[in-house]
């Protein structure tokens, strides 16, 4: 079906909307380990203080789904029997959502539901996994699905990979649903096995400093990176069967295979196999309150991503070299997908504010773009309250 079009009028009955169940699901940071998830690697992501909230209703109708965005004042229907892609991107992050939970066997029937995000859209901090696992979390909570934690993470990244088109790793989705307040996770890609390093973060705070720019090369270049990895483990599977990604491919096997494997894809696996390395060396100065240790990882997982991986863009790599000779900041980088969003600095906290107008005034003159701000703290993963 195509979903009824967008309407701003909203029902009557929204006015008095006393909801059984809410949700807070939150944005995500990473603090290291970017393009690392789907090739089986380690990230270290959390969820943050800022988040999309929803409140549901079951209605008297089976099949009618009626949804209305306070924050885009947009509504919306769906019929539950009916569930395809529309042509409002947007919706499909819900759509999807609601084929994955059909497709598992369990059982829908009408509900209302009002939406409110306090999140920036196109920033890099996954405002589309906030979206996908609190819809999901607030409908098992609703229905009494009996969906696990996991189960909800992998239809929500299933519902992102086949609705909305982009072939995104597990990291978002985890992070907005495991995380735990003042803690970042290393997660292990391969094995899903979580550790949860303690963020203390001494004198220091993380701010997100957002270009505001979202170049489209993103969801291209993106599929483009994946297959420039896959390509290259699908040579070294010719000779080491064990290999079923970049997980368990050394520096010695890409020495070994340096002139089958072309030199992008060498390039893009040098890059991820080094995060890796990175992932494990910022848990350990992190667990010792080594920061400054763990600032030159973020600056040199920065320098991968734009030399190595090239994902980066003009506007984030001019925010990270600004940032480079200040001792109060002790590292920064691009975060997420790249090609524009937000870069993730760590930095003294109480210098936030007169660098903030430094830097904002410094882009504004080299690129006539506003910057925006957001301090983050590391936070709960998505939280349920059933009324
Ligand atoms: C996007 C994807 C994630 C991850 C990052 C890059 O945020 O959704 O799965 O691949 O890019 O680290």
């Amino acid at each position: 079906m195509k979903p009824v079009e967008n309407n701003s009028s909203i029902p009557d009955d929204f006015k008095d909307f006393k909801a059984e169940v809410k949700v807070a699901s939150p944005g995500r940071i990473n603090l290291i380990g970017e393009h690392t998830d789907y090739n089986r690697g380690f990230v270290m992501p959390s969820a943050i203080d800022k988040k999309i909230y929803f409140k549901f209703r079951k209605n008297q109708n089976n099949n009618l789904i009626r949804i209305y965005s306070e924050t885009f004042e947009v509504y919306t229907e769906f019929d539950l029997n009916n569930i395809s892609k529309s042509k409002n991107s947007w919706e499909n992050y819900l759509l999807g959502v609601l084929d994955e939970i059909q497709k598992y066997g369990k059982k829908l029937s009408g509900f209302d539901c009002i939406i409110r995000s306090e999140l920036p859209i196109g920033a890099g901090i996954s405002s589309s996994a906030a979206l996908e696992c609190g819809f999901a979390g607030g409908l098992n909570a609703l229905f009494g699905l009996n969906l696990s934690q996991m189960e909800i993470i992998k239809l929500s990244q299933r519902a992102e990979n086949n609705f909305v088109g982009n072939n995104c790793g597990i990291m978002d989705q985890f992070a907005s649903v495991m995380s735990k307040k003042d803690h970042f996770i290393k997660l292990d890609c391969d094995t899903l096995e979580a550790a949860f390093v303690p963020a203390e973060l001494q004198n220091c705070k993380l701010l997100l400093l957002n270009t505001n720019v979202s170049h489209n090369l993103a969801d291209s270049e993106y599929n483009t990176r994946r297959r420039e990895c896959e390509d290259a483990v699908a040579i070294i599977q010719q000779k080491y069967a064990e290999v079923r990604s970049l997980r368990q491919v050394t520096f010695e096997m890409l020495k070994e295979f340096e002139n089958e494997i072309d030199a992008i894809s060498l390039k893009r696996c040098r890059y991820v196999l080094e995060e890796n390395n990175r992932v494990q060396e910022t848990e350990k100065a992190l667990r010792s309150g080594d920061l400054k240790t763990l600032g030159k990882l973020m600056y040199a997982s920065h320098r991968g991503l734009q030399d190595q991986y090239e994902v980066s863009c003009p506007e984030l790599d001019f925010l990270v070299d600004f940032s480079e000779n200040k001792t109060f900041i002790y590292g920064s980088r691009m975060m997420g997908g790249g090609f524009g969003g937000c870069t993730i600095n760590l930095m003294e906290a109480d210098k936030i504010d007169t660098y903030f107008e430094e830097v904002k005034n410094a882009y504004r003159e080299k690129f006539d773009i506003k910057l925006s701000s957001i301090t983050v703290d590391p936070d709960e993963g998505t939280q349920i309250i059933r009324n």
